[in-house]
């Protein structure tokens, strides 16, 4: 009777973890116990991209594989917690994690594996498939709008906190779903991305007074549909009159976009982050609760989440009126609360966070540090925050850069500094864009 243990995520099943099982099978024998731990979310989330398959949906696939006889949760990447329950006689994996992110983990279970006389046995790599090929194959194919617009709810519950970056077209778009960085056997991305008011209005030299009408902006979720897969948080200003705000709501979700965030002002627009510079009117409390709740019942589909933004440090009004406007938000439905401030430190929004995770019908927190931009993810996290913002990053670095390159071709009266200087190469740009050729 031997009980072999192999730890997988199980997200697109392939050849290559059919062969593990088959494997396993061998050494198990007819009366032996295959036992997957299967990662939670939470477990995959902690060093790369969420699966593409809830947990229940990897599961239903993994416990119907041939000779597999248990399916258990493995709560985090780490094997020894689970192994040290079950003290398994064998533990597989394919040879590929001898390297790379999973070195340190297959070390761990080895050592845990000897405090009972267990294996670790390396199964080598099926050559000519692999989850990255898949991976890279799923992105080309797109995703639906269903899958798209509940990936925010699942990122919420699987991740300390949600990253998400502006985009204001359909390259920029581009920049947020592919750009990838690892760092110490973890790889980061951005979970998904802001469709920002101001840098959408700014891509197309207009002010961030709601002067661009809802087409439009939908026109540029378009172009970023077209070519990501990742969410899609909309900036929704105040969210217009109410009867046009239920139009929103349904056209976004329709679409695959997975929030709208709606701040909590009324009158001419103006851009929070000038504070109280400009005339700025918040909105009564009891109106914008009445907008939540419209909103809510308009949508059709449970995913879809509306985020009320709170403006009350904005406006200069104090900690007491944020907290009161979360609980009136909360109690008409949001699913989140964003609360914004234009303080160049964090403490008017630490202790809002304070106050505000003791509620005990809280929602997911959000905020977006422009302003006090030394904060850190880390710190954000410890804090209780959610999901943090980088709202206007990518149009911020381009401006500048274009700016150089044409100063640089008056200056030289000639193209050449300019490209080799400041831009990428002819032959990059032709290519960049898949399906040029
Ligand atoms: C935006 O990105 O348009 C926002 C955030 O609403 S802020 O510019 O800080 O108001
Ligand atoms: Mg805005």
């Amino acid at each position: 009777m031997k009980k072999v243990y192999i730890g997988m995520s199980a997200d697109l099943l392939h050849p290559g973890h059919l062969n593990i099982i088959k494997e396993a099978r061998k050494i198990a024998g007819e009366a032996g116990e295959i036992i997957v731990g299967l990662l939670t979310d939470k477990a995959v989330a902690s060093y790369k991209r969420l699966p593409y398959m809830t947990y229940e949906q990897r599961k239903i696939v993994i416990e119907n594989v041939k000779g597999v006889t248990q399916v258990i949760p493995q709560e985090t990447l780490d094997y020894v917690p689970n192994l040290k329950k079950l003290k398994p006689d064998y533990v597989l994996h394919g040879d590929d994690w001898k390297e790379g992110i999973q070195a340190q983990t297959r070390q761990r279970v080895i050592e845990a594996m000897k405090e009972w006389g267990g294996k670790v046995i390396d199964i080598p790599y099926t050559k000519g498939i692999s989850s990255t090929q898949l991976n890279k194959v799923l992105r080309e194919i797109g995703i639906t709008p269903e899958i798209r617009c509940s990936r925010l709810r699942r990122l919420l519950a699987s991740k300390d906190i949600v990253k998400i970056c502006e985009a204001h077209n359909g390259l920029s778009g581009l920049i947020v779903e592919n750009t990838s960085v690892v760092k110490d056997n973890k790889k980061y991305e951005f979970d998904g991305i802001w469709i920002s008011s101001l840098t959408q209005s700014t891509a197309k030299a207009k002010p961030d007074i709601g002067y661009l009408d809802t087409t439009s902006r939908l026109d540029t979720i378009n172009d970023i549909l077209d070519v990501t897969t990742k969410s899609i948080i909309y900036d929704g200003d105040n969210g217009g009159p109410q009867e046009h705000f239920i139009f929103t709501v349904k056209s976004l979700e329709r679409l695959g976009v997975s929030a709208i965030i709606i701040e909590d002002k009324t009158g001419l627009k103006k851009n929070s982050l000038f504070g109280t510079e400009v005339e700025q009117e918040q909105e009564n409390k009891e109106v914008f609760s009445q907008k939540i709740r419209a909103g809510k019942l308009a949508q059709i589909t449970e995913q879809f989440m509306i985020i009320a933004r709170i403006e009350s440090f904005i406006l200069g009004k104090g900690l007491d009126d944020a907290i009161e406007r979360a609980k009136a938000y909360l109690e008409a439905g949001a699913d989140g609360i964003m609360i914004h401030s234009c303080s160049k430190a964090f403490n008017e929004i630490k202790a809002f966070a304070q106050e505000y995770n003791k509620l005990e019908n809280r929602k997911p927190l959000v905020v977006v540090p422009s302003s006090y931009s030394q904060v850190t993810e880390e710190e954000l996290a410890k804090n209780g925050i959610n999901m943090v913002i980088y709202a206007n990053h990518l149009l911020r670095a381009a401006y500048p850069a274009m700016v150089n390159a044409a100063k640089s071709i008056l200056e030289t009266h000639s193209c050449q500094k300019a490209s080799d200087e400041y831009c990428m190469k002819i032959k990059d740009i032709l290519t960049l864009i898949p399906g040029a050729k």
